[in-house]
């Protein structure tokens, strides 16, 4: 290879990071040790660089999972941050420490054995979320800047309606709870507010139903077999043809062409 195509040779982007020519390399700290690592990588890619594999701690490395949650220090600053590690860049003297699980309060429940007033099943699950404080580090750890604090407010208010729409972006990475004084575990009483949300609050979908019943009476049976009958570069094609709602589309008006399986 020539040497100004070396130079042009981009990072890799699997596992193992290959730095081009001249990078610069920076100092960052895993558990304590320190390591030199190209700049401009994530924390996670940095991790990789300085020789560590990911068992736990890395999933979908898109800042999805939460499976990533780290906390983190700049030497000389007292102050405790917090980040996924696959969205974060790894920046000089960075003091870095993941926390791939975080131990829940998950109390067992049925939704199905649920019929009562929503809110004081949130009371009798999680009581602790009645023990906020309003301190609000919940909130300044959160990587996804959701307002943790205003839905457990909502929550304690019994708007879980509100906590269910204003924690929906949480990948449930418990960094919140990690530092919560009143030892509350915020994701996982969100998610039963999500859940008994779409369970008893939210009105039943009519046009969910009806399809739930055609896929219960076998209606697309036959057609799936034929889709296992095609070669899979046939089936590629159908794909990429599919009519497609735009994006656009005023809900409830558009309809495909071809409505034979509808
Ligand atoms: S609410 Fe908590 S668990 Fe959810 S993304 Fe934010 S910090 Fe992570
Ligand atoms: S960290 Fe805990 S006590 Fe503080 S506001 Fe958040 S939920 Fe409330
Ligand atoms: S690996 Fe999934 S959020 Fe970071």
């Amino acid at each position: 290879m020539s040497k100004d195509k070396e130079m042009l040779k981009p990072l890799a982007t699997g596992d193992k990071t290959i730095p081009p020519k001249g990078a610069k390399m920076i100092p960052i700290y895993i558990m304590g040790r320190e390591y030199m690592v190209p700049e401009t990588l994530t924390i996670m890619k940095a991790v990789e660089y300085a020789g560590y594999s990911y068992v736990r701690g890395c999933g979908c490395r898109g800042g999805i999972c939460g499976a990533c949650g780290t906390f983190y220090r700049y030497i000389g600053d007292y102050r405790l941050r917090s980040g996924l590690a696959c969205q974060t860049v790894a920046e000089p003297n960075m003091v870095i420490m993941q926390l791939p699980f975080f131990p829940a309060n998950r109390p067992n429940y049925s939704l199905d054995n649920m019929t009562g007033n929503p809110h004081e099943e949130l009371r009798r699950l999680y009581p602790e979320v009645f023990k906020c404080v309003g301190c609000g580090t919940c909130t300044r750890t959160c990587p996804m800047d959701i307002d943790v604090m205003d839905y457990i407010a909502l929550m304690k208010r019994g708007d879980l309606k509100g906590a269910a729409q204003k924690s929906f972006d949480c990948v449930m990475c418990g960094l919140c709870a990690s530092r919560c004084p009143a030892q509350i575990t915020q994701f996982m009483a969100a998610m039963f507010a999500r859940r008994i949300y779409g369970k008893l609050m939210l009105p039943r979908a009519g046009h969910l139903k009806k399809r739930v019943e055609d896929v219960l009476r076998g209606k697309y049976e036959p057609v799936l077999k034929e889709l296992t009958k095609m070669k899979p570069e046939d089936v590629k094609k159908l794909y990429v043809e599919r009519e497609r709602e735009p994006d656009l589309a005023e809900p409830g008006k558009w309809m495909p062409k071809d409505t034979t399986h509808l």
